[in-house]
């Protein structure tokens, strides 16, 4: 199934979802793929997973949105997309030219909504899977984000795999206390994967003006300076869970993906990286490769997991 590259066997499975390298890129780091052709080749990598898409299009939040703080990326873009409908018109069309897994990302503000977006792209053709961001507040529920309460994280879990053709990866909030209690829900309630992190909340402020300098005060927190945190949870949550792990977290190299695998991770997903450099994704892709070889394994499956403690 062209999973090797050079002879070099770096597949993977996400459930019943084979891969033929760990490679995945982060939602709303990647827009909807095709904006990278002229960088990337996409054919590369192991899978495209596209920017969040709502039940009904969404603005975002005023500007300044984006700003840059040691190390990492603080964003406040508030979930803008164009809505499930528009998105299933338009951008599937154009995602029918992508030879690779094409994940979706979902997001909604109460659980019906979740159940509705899953229910709407269960009869698309072209997806592989989808990947439900349980990172954003629950309006019925007093605003509190669906990821962070274990029984709501579930609720949703159950929603989108009633309604889903594909499997389904469930995307958790670093922003908790236990992570490994809402890992533990959301394998209960069906999730066939679960992918972690989302951006930490943070803040910057500019003592000059005395202003936050995002518009929307605090953002998301993403880049090199979450990559240690996200490998812890990244490992506590393969401790718990049998299903397979997707470590995303500051990765920028393959030598990042190696430490994420070792983990526990089965894939990855580049996020902020792919600002800083357009072709990050398929140049992991060939050092994974250039790794594999130089190191003669069989399979990179064998990094899974493999981490010797102390
Ligand atoms: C500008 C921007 C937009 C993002 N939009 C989404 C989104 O729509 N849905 C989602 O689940 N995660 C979203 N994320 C989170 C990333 O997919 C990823 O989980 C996070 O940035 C950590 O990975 P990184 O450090 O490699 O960027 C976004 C991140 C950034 C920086």
């Amino acid at each position: 199934m062209g999973s090797e590259i050079n002879g070099v066997d770096l597949s993977v499975s996400i459930g019943t979802l084979r891969l033929k390298n760990p490679v995945m890129t982060a939602s709303g780091t990647f827009g909807y793929a095709r904006e990278f052709e002229p960088y990337v080749n996409l054919h590369r990598l192991g899978a495209v997973v596209v920017k969040g898409i709502s039940l009904e299009p969404r603005e975002g939040n005023p500007p300044p949105r984006i700003v840059e703080t040691s190390c990492g990326m603080l964003n406040a873009i508030g979930l803008e997309n164009v809505g499930v409908d528009r998105f299933i018109l338009e951008k599937m069309e154009s995602l029918k030219a992508v030879t690779v897994p094409v994940v979706v990302n979902i997001l909604g503000d109460t659980v019906e909504e979740y159940r509705e977006i899953a229910e709407r792209l269960s009869d698309v053709q072209g997806i592989a899977a989808i990947e439900v961001n349980i990172s954003c507040p629950n309006v019925k529920k007093g605003g509190v984000a669906f990821g962070t309460v274990p029984e709501m994280a579930a609720a949703v879990t159950l929603a989108v795999k009633e309604q889903s053709t594909v499997p389904v990866i469930v995307k958790l909030s670093p922003n908790v206390t236990d992570i490994t209690i809402i890992a533990r829900a959301v394998e209960e309630a069906g999730a066939d994967s679960i992918s972690l992190v989302n951006t930490l909340i943070g803040m910057a402020i500019d003592h000059r003006s005395r202003k936050p300098k995002l518009a929307n005060v605090i953002g998301g927190l993403s880049g090199p300076a979450i990559k240690p945190v996200a490998l812890r949870m990244v490992y506590q949550v393969a401790q718990t869970v049998s299903i397979p792990v997707i470590g995303i977290g500051g990765i920028e190299t393959a030598e990042d993906v190696l430490e994420f695998m070792l983990a526990g991770a089965t894939a990855v997903q580049i996020g902020t990286a792919n600002f800083i450099n357009p072709r990050a994704s398929e140049e992991v892709v060939e050092g994974l490769v250039r790794f594999v070889t130089k190191e003669k394994l069989v399979s990179i499956r064998e990094m899974i997991g493999a981490l010797i403690l102390p």
